[in-house]
């Protein structure tokens, strides 16, 4: 080792002890000492090892575990952009199969009708050693009752919630903030103009009614009543890729049920997008009880069983995943 070199890793140590201790110090005399762990956890992570972002745990790790390699296909976008919207002879029978429509209407037709209403852009391609974005990912169960969660969902970057769920009422379990809400025409409900919608289509009408939705409000009836119209802000609105959803089946569900759940939709959206993902609100109660947390009937809402989905495979890929600690699953009550 040469001198210099030696000379080198000197100042580099002093300067890291430097900052610990002052770290150290400044938490110690200000209050929260697990800031201290936080902070010495992530300047030694971006000392000793070049890390793939700027977290404590990385999404993308340099030493990958081998089976998240194995599922995990960074080159497939979970959002569908103009460019990206000619699919596959294969993806689109696959699409076009999940719920039959008797007289679809000209996909690529729609396709440009659609970005006409809402942007056509590439986000969140910008992971960088310097990006730590920390996600929640709360699903709806009724274990989210009581857990006192709503802070710690709060102080996350990013915040994605689906279906039908509310804050407004419990906001102590499950946080105030929404930046995402995942939904389908079926389960839409209205948002604030500053949360995004992330739309999951399950057939072109389902396209034609995000249009139809914001605008002219035409449309009121899929398979079953929809809302004509949505509050919801036009700048923020982005679509599901037929093909992420159609790879999620396949390379993370390896075919079960007949499609994956918003749930487990939602959860790979974040892995992909996100550097840290936290789970709340998936699984039962501590009862076994498959319910909503807005719903008072315990016994209402069994919507593991469904028929359409393999509730049980989810939730065992969902545990993987924690054991990889490549999600952390907070698990409720
Ligand atoms: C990942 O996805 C890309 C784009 O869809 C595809 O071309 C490639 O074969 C996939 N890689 C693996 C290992 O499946
Ligand atoms: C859909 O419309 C495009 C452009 O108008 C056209 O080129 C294409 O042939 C149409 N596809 C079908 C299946 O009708
Ligand atoms: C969002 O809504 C608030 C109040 O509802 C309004 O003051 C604000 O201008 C809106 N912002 C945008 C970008 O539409
Ligand atoms: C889920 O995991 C459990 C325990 O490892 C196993 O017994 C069960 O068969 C798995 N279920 C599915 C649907 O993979």
């Amino acid at each position: 080792m040469s001198l210099h070199k030696r000379r080198k890793i000197r100042t580099f140590a002093l300067l890291f002890c430097i900052i610990t201790f002052t770290t150290f110090l400044f938490s110690y005399t200000f209050g929260d000492p697990s800031l201290y762990f936080k902070h010495a956890f992530r300047l030694s992570d971006s000392f000793l090892s070049k890390g793939l972002c700027a977290c404590h745990q990385c999404m993308m790790e340099q030493d990958e575990d081998p089976w998240f390699a194995e599922h995990f296909n960074q080159s497939v976008h979970p959002l569908m952009t103009r460019e990206n919207s000619v699919l596959s002879d294969e993806t689109f029978k696959w699409w076009q199969w999940l719920q039959s429509e008797s007289q679809p209407a000209n996909f690529s037709e729609v396709v440009e009708e659609l970005f006409q209403v809402v942007p056509d852009e590439v986000l969140y391609v910008d992971a960088s050693p310097e990006r730590c974005r920390t996600c929640a990912v709360v699903g709806n169960s009724g274990n989210l009752k009581g857990t006192h969660y709503g802070p710690l969902i709060d102080s996350m970057d990013f915040i994605i919630r689906m279906n039908q769920a509310p804050t407004s009422g419990f906001e102590e379990d499950v946080g105030t903030r929404t930046t995402h809400h995942v939904m389908y025409p079926e389960s839409a409900t209205d948002l604030d103009n500053t949360t995004i919608l992330v739309l999951i289509p399950f057939k072109i009408l389902d396209l034609q009614w995000i249009i139809s939705a914001l605008t002219t409000g035409t449309i009121k009836y899929t398979y079953v009543p929809v809302p004509p119209r949505i509050k919801a802000n036009r700048d923020k609105v982005l679509i599901y890729n037929p093909t992420f959803f159609k790879y999620v089946y396949e390379s993370w569900l390896e075919g079960h049920g007949r499609y994956p759940s918003t749930g487990f939709l939602s959860l790979l959206f974040a892995i992909h997008i996100c550097d840290e993902v936290n789970v709340f609100g998936f699984g039962a109660d501590r009862n076994g009880n498959w319910h909503h947390y807005w719903e008072k009937n315990h016994l209402a809402g069994a919507f593991r069983h469904t028929g359409v989905h393999d509730g049980d495979h989810e939730y065992n890929v969902t545990l993987l995943l924690a054991d990889k600690h490549k999600i952390q699953m907070f698990r409720g009550r």
